[in-house]
């Protein structure tokens, strides 16, 4: 029986290419769980617009993103594979839950802090509440787990608040969430500043790596990572902050331990390790581009997977909505 099993939602914004972060902080985990699972993997094609897009690059990321989910080994039968601008319910959900999340809340929240920091000439309505939407994709498929990466948990437990303010105001009617963080490949850092977490919006190119990128540049950025002065392979993020993001990197790609690395590398210089890592990840994405580059062409497929996965998140979405409604006293159409 389907809803027997617990769900899933998760999402990622197509606001550029896939990087190496979201696919071991994410994506990774999400085919693993689908089995187990009854889940709901969207894009966050709203959440997207809180910062300037250019619309045909918007539209070129979103259809490159739903391919790579599926290279990714997101099977669409098994997974609803949806855009979140095609399930009307997310805009509406979000607007009552704008109307239960308070201002002191929203602005505490690390993430509006640093992405208002960098849009200083946009710091608009949007980019404030975001955190209410991301909390309406969540409950209106009664989301069991949520896997993440480590910089979106805060965002997980503002929707967890948001959920039980409203339980506790109408009774029942959201299921609580948890956050699911992956064990290795939640914080990947950036290759040439690893105090910062690798992001599509970082300056330096040289510091994050796409996951449909050529495997020549992909080696190119792991030989030019920054790492120390040390010359020892040895996991210390506080200390040594470049060599342990790439440990952590390699970690997640060849599935080997902290201790195994350390004992691989031993006496080695840096060149050979930061060339292992860049190979192993190399290895990693090939299939992934390879798939993604074969599905792409094929838009009719693509344009059906999106479609039916509309209808069937639409189908959930509906059921929670409907009952949000009647709780805070709208009137039935
Ligand atoms: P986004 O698009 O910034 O990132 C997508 C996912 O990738 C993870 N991630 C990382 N993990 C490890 N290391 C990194 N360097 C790294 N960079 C990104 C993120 O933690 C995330 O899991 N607001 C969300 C999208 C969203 C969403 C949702 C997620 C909208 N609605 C509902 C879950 C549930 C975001 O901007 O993620």
């Amino acid at each position: 029986m389907e809803n027997a099993k617990k769900r899933i939602l998760s999402g990622i914004q197509p606001s550029g290419d896939l990087t190496l972060g979201s696919y071991l902080g994410a994506i990774r985990n999400w085919a693993a769980l689908s089995d187990e699972y009854d889940c709901y993997y969207m894009l966050a094609d709203l959440h997207t617009l809180t910062v300037r897009q250019v619309p045909a690059e918007l539209r070129r990321h979103t259809l490159m993103q739903v391919a790579a989910y599926i290279a990714c080994g997101l099977d669409p039968e098994k997974n609803v594979l949806f855009i979140q601008s095609h399930v009307p319910a997310h805009a509406q959900l979000g607007w009552v839950l704008d109307c239960y999340t308070m201002f002191g809340e929203l602005s505490r929240m690390t993430q509006f802090k640093d992405k208002s920091a960098k849009n200083a000439d946009n710091i608009n309505a949007g980019l404030f509440t975001y955190p209410a939407l991301m909390a309406a994709d969540i409950l209106l498929y009664q989301a069991d787990l949520v896997p993440v990466g480590h910089d979106q948990k805060q965002h997980v437990e503002i929707c967890r608040d948001i959920a039980n303010r409203f339980n506790g105001l109408y009774g029942d009617t959201f299921k609580i969430p948890e956050p699911y963080i992956p064990p290795v490949g939640a914080r990947v850092m950036s290759l040439t500043s690893p105090e910062n977490k690798m992001s599509k919006s970082d300056k330096d190119p040289g510091g994050c790596v796409y996951m449909l990128e050529k495997p020549e540049d992909i080696l190119r950025k792991f030989k030019k990572a920054v790492t120390d002065s040390d010359a020892c392979v040895r996991f210390d993020p506080e200390n040594k902050p470049g060599v342990s993001n790439l440990m952590q990197i390699y970690a997640a790609a060849s599935g080997r331990s902290f201790a195994a690395i350390e004992a691989e590398f031993s006496g080695c210089g840096y060149g050979d390790f930061k060339k292992a890592v860049g190979e192993a990840v190399v290895e990693l994405l090939r299939p992934i581009r390879e798939e993604t580059e074969r599905l792409l062409a094929d838009k009719a497929y693509l344009e059906s997977v999106y479609r039916s996965g509309a209808e069937r998140a639409s189908r959930a979405a509906a059921r929670t909505l409907a009952k949000v409604y009647k709780k805070v006293g709208l009137l039935a159409p």
